[in-house]
C-alpha cells in the first residue's frame, strides 16, 4: 500500500479511479484541478464524492488554468457538473492551496509519497517549478495521460493528443522531461480496459452507478459502445498489479505548438543530432500493453466487495 497524493479535475472516470485508491491505496489529500471541470467545480465534486463513499481525505485547489495557454472549456461528456449531474453539491468551492500541499507533503516525507496525476499535469509542473527540490523526493509520478499510438490510439481530443496532455501541452512537456521518476499510462492501454453498464451495476455501488448515466449516454451514443473505457482507473491499477503492464522506457516530449499541440512522443530514432529534443532528458517508463483481465478483475473485486475492505 502507498501514501497517495491524488491529483484530479475529478469527473465520472476520475472518481471511479478515486472509489479504488481509496480501497487500496493510503489517501494523503487529494488535489484539484481544472480539465473536467472548472477548478472549483473540482474541489466541490471531491468533497461530494467523498461524503457519498465514506473517503476520508484533505480536499485542496490547485490550478484554474494552463500555464501558457488560454483556458478552454470544460468536457461536457461527465455531465454538466462532472460527476454526472446526479447530486446536489452542497459543498463550498474554497479549499487551502494544492500546489503547496504537494510541495510541503513532500518535503515532510521525502521518498514516502506517490504521486498519482489523472488531470492535466499543471498543479505538478507548478510544484516542481517552484519547489525543484522536491524532484527527488517523490517516490514515483503515475500519470493517466497521452497516447502513443498503439493499434490507433493516438489521440481522444486531436488525432494527436489525449485530454490531460491537450489541456496545459506545456506543463506536460515540462513535468516529462523532468527528473521526476514517471509512470506513463496512456490511452494504449487505458482503452483496452473496458466496462459494460451491465457489469457497472453489478459492482453494486449506486453511487458509481449514478453518476455514470451521462457518461455511459454518450459512449453509446458516439461510439456504439454500452459502457466505458476505465482511464484513470489505470493509474491506480499500476500501483495494484504493476505485472499486468508492459513497459517501455526513453525519453519523452510533448509537442506544445501546431497540428500537433498535445502530442506525446518518445525517443525512438538513434539519430545524434546537435539538436536532438531528447538531449540529455532522463528515461521515462510508458506502458503501451496490458493484461486487462487481469486488471479488470482485481477491479471488480475490490469496487463489488461491500465490506469495503481490501482484497
Ligand atoms: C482522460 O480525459 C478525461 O476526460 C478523463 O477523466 C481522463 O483523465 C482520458 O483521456
Ligand atoms: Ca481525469
Amino acid at each position: 500500500m502507498r501514501t497517495l497524493i491524488f491529483d484530479t479535475d475529478i469527473g465520472v472516470d476520475d472518481a471511479f479511479a478515486l472509489a479504488y485508491a481509496a480501497r487500496t491505496q493510503r489517501l494523503l489529500g487529494i488535489t484539484t484541478v481544472f480539465g473536467n471541470v472548472a477548478v472549483g467545480q473540482a474541489v466541490k465534486n471531491a468533497r461530494l464524492f467523498c461524503e457519498k463513499m465514506k473517503i476520508d481525505a484533505p480536499v485542496y485547489r490547485g490550478c484554474s488554468r494552463p500555464l501558457a495557454l488560454a483556458p478552454s472549456a470544460p468536457a461536457k461528456l461527465h455531465g454538466e457538473d462532472g460527476l454526472g449531474d446526479a447530486f446536489t453539491n452542497p459543498y463550498s468551492d474554497r479549499a487551502p492551496g494544492a500546489v503547496s500541499f504537494i510541495i510541503d507533503s513532500i518535503r515532510a516525507q521525502p521518498h514516502e509519497i506517490t504521486l498519482v496525476a489523472i488531470g492535466p499535469l499543471t498543479n505538478i509542473a507548478s510544484a516542481i517549478n517552484q519547489a525543484p527540490d522536491i524532484i527527488p523526493l517523490v517516490k514515483e509520478l503515475v500519470i493517466m495521460g497521452g497516447a502513443f499510438g498503439t493499434d490507433g490510439h493516438s489521440g481522444n481530443v486531436t488525432p494527436f493528443a489525449e485530454f490531460n496532455i491537450w489541456k496545459d501541452p506545456h506543463a506536460a512537456d515540462q513535468v516529462l522531461s523532468s527528473a521526476l521518476r514517471v509512470v506513463v499510462v496512456p490511452l494504449d492501454v487505458t482503452h483496452k480496459v473496458l466496462i459494460g453498464s451491465k457489469e457497472i451495476q453489478q459492482l453494486n455501488q449506486p453511487v458509481l452507478s449514478a453518476i455514470v448515466r451521462p457518461y455511459l449516454a454518450y459512449s453509446l451514443q458516439k461510439e456504439g459502445f454500452d459502457g466505458m473505457a476505465l482511464h484513470d482507473t489505470l493509474a491506480i491499477a499500476w500501483l495494484c498489479q504493476p505485472q499486468a503492464f508492459q513497459l517501455m522506457q526513453g525519453p519523452l516530449r510533448v509537442i506544445t505548438e501546431g497540428i500537433a499541440r498535445g502530442q506525446t512522443v518518445r525517443k525512438i530514432s538513434a539519430l545524434a543530432s546537435r539538436d536532438d529534443p531528447f538531449r540529455d532528458l532522463p528515461d521515462q517508463r510508458v506502458a503501451l500493453g496490458v493484461d486487462a483481465a487481469q486488471v479488470r478483475d482485481h477491479f471488480f473485486r475490490t469496487l463489488s466487495d461491500q465490506s469495503g475492505s481490501r482484497p
